[in-house]
């Protein structure tokens, strides 16, 4: 479907995403392989140029990665990053030796030749090393391209083969002309053209679906997550009313949220909804429930039921619509993101055989941040693309200890005072997820005159780049003070107010 493709081979470095982000930001697409993919997977998908990511291991250990030797035949140019680097030189007949001096962080490259790779790199530049091994010698045909005070070798070029590799990591944004180098291999050594862009994507993706489905029609499930949300209005953009979102009320959404998804699909974008208001059979469930991880099972099954229930009442569905991403479908070494787990409670495999369903995946070539630029280009309105992350178990997780209606009021107020200080003060956007905890404590207070025992919220604001470590945010002490005055006077049955001030990890981002 593109045209013009770049691999990445994944050798199992923490930057092998970022390899592909910067990839397709240049307008090319990109995927990335397992380092060991077979040679004939990596023909079918036929790309125009392969870039080796770096990875933890040195080439001489035992069961070092190493990729089949048939890529280096197959006369599309190669660029090799760190790792990749060394796995070059010792597949193609060169020493690589153990540093005496590792090369960790910020190093001063000097460009020696710089027609090609390094076209337009200043003479002296800044970038990021992250290695312990270094080339001793590099095979017949390559010729050192820059330096740096400890790699005589920081970066190397055989311009007959179209090969290339370097030392540092131009994928990091600590690497100021890294995305210039990519350019360079991209468009000047690999003659690439930078076509791929989110509208050609949509085309083809509206296309692609309509010919699947043909007269069939396609049921989808919503969350009020981003990923279902834009999933659903591409789906609908590409075959109308053939499509059915259904969308669950489990009875621990956020305040106001139901309303605002199903708002926004039926008044916005006039889709087919059905929405299920199931709060009542899930707070039975969940009813004396205090674990945190039966809570979370209870709900996945719950909602898989009353999901199955609806669409088994749809007639002529031949397809499911999944807002399944990338880092869920990757078969990447080195990274499994949060949404891993995430995604575990939308398991449909069940209903797929009852009903005999085949799976639309829309989603499964982005990543995050390019979904969230799809939603845009789709029209969707900020407040649906810019949510922060919202667990499955939605407040079920958040309501410490047993899960009742009233608690749960008490904590949808709160929450909702705490995203609309947040929104105010400008904070929504750099913090990764914002949201009260109701805890399994009561403690005493006064107001007015009178001893008041009663419950204590704590706030949970984060910072993060995937849900995978976080930090507390630094929210300005006024921001705070507000947010927990307006909950003390405003949410009642609340008499006390603590911010979490937690790293992750040890902890985690939920309380439970
Ligand atoms: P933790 O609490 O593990 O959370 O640091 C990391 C990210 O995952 C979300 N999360 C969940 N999402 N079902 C979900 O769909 C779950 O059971 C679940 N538990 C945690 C959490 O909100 C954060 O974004």
């Amino acid at each position: 479907m593109h045209e013009e493709k770049i691999l990445v081979l994944d050798f199992g470095s923490q930057y092998t995403q970022l390899i592909a982000r910067r990839v397709r930001e240049s307008s090319v697409y990109s995927e990335i392989f397992p380092f060991n993919a077979p040679i004939e997977k990596i023909r079918d998908f036929n790309p125009k140029g392969i870039i080796l990511s770096g990875g933890p291991s040195s080439v001489y250990d035992p069961g070092a990665p190493i990729p089949d030797l048939k890529i280096f035949n197959l006369g599309v140019p190669i660029l090799g990053i760190c790792y990749g680097m060394q796995l070059m030189a010792h597949c193609l007949g060169g020493e690589v030796a153990r540093a005496q001096k590792c090369e960790y962080g910020r190093a001063e490259l000097f460009v020696d030749d710089d027609s090609d790779l390094l076209w337009g790199v200043s003479k002296k530049t800044v970038v990021w090393m992250s290695h312990g091994d270094r080339i001793e010698k590099f095979p017949q045909g390559f010729h050192p391209i820059a330096h740096t005070d400890n790699s005589p070798i920081a970066a190397v070029a055989s311009k007959e083969k179209r090969f290339y590799a370097l030392q540092f990591h131009p994928e990091v944004a600590h690497t100021p002309m890294g995305t210039s180098i990519l350019k360079n291999f991209l468009f000047k050594i690999c003659d690439c053209k930078p076509t791929w862009t989110m509208r050609s994507f949509i085309d083809t993706a509206k296309n692609e679906i309509k010919e699947k489905v043909k007269d069939k029609g396609v049921v989808c499930g919503i969350s009020g997550g981003v990923d279902s949300a834009v999933t659903a209005v591409l789906v609908h953009e590409a075959i109308g009313k053939a499509l059915t979102c259904i969308f669950v009320d489990n009875g621990v959404l956020r305040e106001g949220e139901a309303k605002k998804v199903e708002d926004t699909l039926r008044k916005n974008f006039h889709m087919n909804i059905i929405c299920v208001n199931a709060s009542e059979r899930f707070l039975k469930r969940l009813k004396g429930v205090k674990d945190p991880e039966r809570k979370r099972k209870i709900i996945g099954n719950e909602f898989i039921r009353v999901f199955e229930e609806e669409a088994m009442k749809l007639k002529n569905v031949g397809f499911l619509a999944q807002g399944t991403l990338y880092p869920d479908v990757i078969e990447s070494v080195s990274f499994k993101g949060p949404s891993a787990t995430i995604k575990s409670h939308h398991n449909v495999g069940g209903l797929l055989k009852k009903m005999k369903l085949k799976l639309i995946e829309p989603l499964r070539e982005l990543f995050k941040d390019e979904v969230r630029v799809l939603g845009r280009d789709l029209g969707m309105p900020d407040e649906i693309i810019n949510r922060h992350p919202f667990p499955g178990p939605g407040l079920a997780i958040r309501c410490l200890g047993e899960v009742t209606e009233k608690r749960l009021q008490i904590l949808r107020e709160a929450d909702a005072i705490v995203l609309e200080e947040i929104k105010k003060a400008g904070l929504y956007r750099t913090i990764w997820q914002a949201f009260a905890v109701i805890l399994p404590v009561k403690s005493v207070g006064v107001m007015g005159d009178e001893r008041t025992y009663d419950n204590v919220i704590a706030v949970r604001a984060v910072t993060s780049v995937d849900g995978m470590t976080a930090d507390w945010a630094q929210i300005p002490y006024e921001v705070l003070g507000k947010i927990s005055n307006r909950i003390i006077n405003e949410v009642r049955g609340v008499n006390r107010v603590v911010y979490d001030i937690s790293s992750k990890p040890p902890s985690t981002i939920e309380w439970e």
